[in-house]
């Protein structure tokens, strides 16, 4: 049976580090409040756009499948800090890894876009659309943050992650086995970025500015909700609880979140896989994150099954069971970083934060 499966994955974490004592020096806040609260402790800030990012993350993603960038039938880019809406950001990161081959979609249901586009790619694989593709989820966040408020701007950090997905056909099930897709949009409004889209174009809105609506306590209760919900689905589909599955890699928001979900579905800690402390919410690069790590940390072994509930804004949630095939080692290393530059992540961050202060919204 045609099956798509993941054989080749790669990440690019920049190596700007901003700490909660970085933060703690710009923001009324604190490690331990941050610690306590959230679970996080840094997180990245990338000195290139969302598509440099991408490129390096899918370019290592190719090496590790020891595919030629020609041969990509297809690039999705799933993000919401498009570096360019008009041409899409899928056809920069075609160009820098030159697949001229490819077909380029970006793709944007905030922080589960990486994860969607898994589920588009996967599915077109197996519809026979395409025989492989390139995913990516990835996000730079920072020149759309408000460095000003303290209630969203401890949870962010920018980062990719990318896997290469292919036609195999094999008796065998690997790839996505079940998933459980969905959105709550009467929610829609609990998480918003103002000053970010068209609307806002010669409304007199200050230009490299945003103000988030952001009701924390809201989005904590419905991404409970809607990721257990979503992962009951996906499990029925199945026929399977999670006791079957063998490791649970959640989309990382909050560690508290994590938690209460994982209580619900009854999942053992050992069965979870945690990086928020090194990353904080990366959005859409954070699931396809966390699962690259496990798999480079030998913590996903061959055969084993996947479950990696997601939400974001929207409200979109997401649900993937996935079957890891019988390789957990890259095949090769691609030699393509990030360029050098010499400023911190602190002072990356204190500019947008000035213009916010100058400009007021
Ligand atoms: O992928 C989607 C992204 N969104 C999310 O994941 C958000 C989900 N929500 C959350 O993770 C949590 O609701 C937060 C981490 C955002 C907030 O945690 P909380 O336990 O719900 O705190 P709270 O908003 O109820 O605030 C508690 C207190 C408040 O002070 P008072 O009113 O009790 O005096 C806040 O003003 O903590 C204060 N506070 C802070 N203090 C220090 C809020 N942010 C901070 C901060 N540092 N950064």
């Amino acid at each position: 049976m045609r099956q798509a499966a993941i054989t080749g994955w790669g990440k690019c974490a920049p190596d700007k580090v901003l700490s909660n004592d970085d933060l703690a020096t710009l923001l009324d806040t604190n490690d331990e409040w941050i610690t306590s609260r959230t679970g996080m402790k840094e997180r990245r800030i990338s000195p290139v756009p969302v598509s440099e990012l991408s490129y390096i993350a899918a370019a290592r993603a190719l090496a590790c499948a020891g595919v030629n960038a020609d041969d990509v039938d297809m690039i999705i880019l799933g993000s919401c800090s498009f570096d360019s809406q008009v041409p899409n950001a899928a056809s920069r990161v075609q160009q820098l890894l030159q697949a001229n081959n490819a077909a380029c979609m970006d793709l944007n249901t905030a922080c589960t876009s990486g994860m969607y586009a898994m589920s588009v790619a996967s599915a077109m694989i197996k519809a026979g659309t395409i025989n492989n593709a390139v995913i990516i989820g990835a996000e730079v966040i920072h020149p759309f943050m408000d460095w000003t408020d303290r209630n969203v701007a401890i949870l962010f950090g920018d980062g990719a992650a990318a896997f290469y997905l292919e036609a195999q056909d094999s008796e065998e099930n690997i790839g996505i086995q079940a998933e459980a897709l969905g959105c709550i949009a009467n929610s829609r409004d609990i998480l918003a970025v103002n000053g970010v889209g068209l609307k806002y174009a010669n409304q007199g809105w200050p230009l490299g500015t945003t103000e988030w609506d952001f009701e924390g306590r809201e989005i904590f209760k419905q991404a409970i909700n809607g990721m257990q919900s979503g992962c009951e689905k996906a499990l029925s589909k199945m026929g399977i609880s999670t006791s079957d599955v063998d490791i649970v890699i959640p989309h990382q928001a909050n560690l508290r979140i994590i938690e209460a979900l994982a209580q619900r579905l009854k999942v053992p800690s050992e069965k979870l896989f945690i990086n928020i402390h090194r990353y904080a919410n990366m959005s859409a690069a954070t699931a396809p994150m966390a699962i690259v790590e496990a798999v480079e940390e030998n913590i996903v072994k061959p055969g084993d099954l996947i479950l990696v509930p997601a939400f974001g804004a929207g409200l979109t949630w997401s649900a993937q069971l996935i079957r890891w095939g019988q390789r957990c080692e890259a095949i090769g290393e691609s030699d393509v970083k990030l360029p050098e530059s010499k400023e911190t992540a602190l002072e990356i961050i204190k500019k947008v934060a000035e213009i916010h202060l100058k400009n007021p919204s």
